[in-house]
């Protein structure tokens, strides 16, 4: 059935400010990691692509290896928007990345001008697309001089192949670095892609101040922590979940005591808020405006849904934060 976007698409979604450029992302931005590939089913994917937008989701995040296979979850989305969002481009922020394992050989793996410039073009074949909006560098190569790595950020720019550079997982010390390397170059960095959630405080203890000190903006990755910072794992692990299947990161061994207490404290908490543990988790890691988007995963529409509601309260009481704190250290 052709597909016509809601009118009411931009009514509920709040758009913030990437650090100091030009670009407004979406609260809730949506990773396309896990359920898109060529192993989930392509109705499901293409239902939930729709309802996001529909819901004001104007940010869709890609990589050369999501799939399962490696590749597929960029095909897929590449027909979605051959046959659902072709009218939308305009509408749509789109990011890929490289940087971990694409290919065989010595090309298809860490940060080299040859691995990057390569995967970019393969991404954009694979979604039919001219450019992307945001292209990563997606992880730190310790091996590759990182003047090379934003080197090539900096040409698929120039090449008009993508609009806005990004880098994921760098440090606190490395990002300061390749701000400056980007700076130079005359492409700053827009955006860093860091693992962040109650359960990942990482970016607290440095990367934060370097971002904000120099106006980039974050997306904070694996904002459930994969789903744990939901109810379902409360009563053991269900079939259909993440922390069941074969080719997740997310092991049934993670699912721990320890965490399953947290996550019920937690959740009585959130719903002493008025609010899901989800909503809770989504509103603590945009608490005060230091990340620019959450970038969530989802396995069904009824998660997107329930999601963006997170943006009805993300208000915190010094009090509930504490609360937080104590649970989480607990
Ligand atoms: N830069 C990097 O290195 C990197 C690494 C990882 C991810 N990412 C990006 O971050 C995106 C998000 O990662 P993620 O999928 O791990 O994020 P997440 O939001 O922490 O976890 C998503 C999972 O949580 C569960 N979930 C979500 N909403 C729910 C709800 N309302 N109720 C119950 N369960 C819910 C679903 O799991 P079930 O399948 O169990 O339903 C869903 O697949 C990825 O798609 C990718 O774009 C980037």
């Amino acid at each position: 059935m052709t597909y016509l976007a809601s009118k009411e698409r931009y009514q509920t979604m709040k758009y913030n400010r990437c650090g100091h450029s030009g670009l407004l992302l979406p609260a809730i931005s949506l990773g396309l990691w896990h359920n898109f590939g060529g192993v989930d089913s392509f109705e499901n994917g293409r239902a939930m692509l729709r309802s996001a937008f529909d819901l004001g989701i104007t940010h869709f995040d890609l990589a050369n290896n999501y799939g399962p296979p490696p590749g597929s979850a960029e095909e897929m989305f590449g027909k979605i928007l051959k046959t659902d969002f072709a009218p939308y481009r305009d509408e749509m922020v789109i990011s890929s990345k490289a940087g971990y394992h694409m290919w065989d050989g010595p090309y298809g793996d860490w940060g080299s001008k040859k691995y990057l410039m390569a995967s970019l073009d393969q991404s954009l074949k694979r979604m039919g697309l001219d450019y992307v909006d945001i292209f990563y560098s997606h992880r730190p190569d310790p091996n590759t001089p990182l003047e090379e790595t934003m080197g090539a950020l900096d040409l698929m720019v120039r090449q008009g192949k993508a609009l806005y550079v990004g880098i994921s997982s760098y440090s606190a010390e490395q990002t300061e670095k390749a701000v400056k390397i980007l700076n130079e170059l005359g492409t700053p960095l827009l955006i860093h892609q860091p693992n962040y959630s109650m359960f990942n405080r990482w970016i607290e203890d440095g990367l934060q101040d370097v971002l904000s000190n120099n106006g980039v903006g974050s997306i904070a990755f694996c904002p459930l922590a994969q789903g744990l910072l939901t109810n379902k794992y409360l009563s053991g692990i269900p079939k259909d979940s993440r922390a069941a299947k074969d080719h997740s990161f997310l092991k049934e061994d993670q699912v721990t005591e320890e965490v399953v207490s947290k996550v019920q404290r937690l959740n009585e908490l959130a719903l002493e808020r008025g609010q899901s543990l989800v909503q809770m988790a989504l509103a603590w890691v945009l608490r005060e405006g230091k990340v620019t988007t959450a970038l969530i995963g989802a396995s069904k529409v009824s998660q997107i849904e329930e999601n963006v509601r997170a943006l009805d309260n993300l208000d915190f009481s010094q009090e509930e934060l504490e609360k937080i704190n104590h649970i989480l250290q607990g």
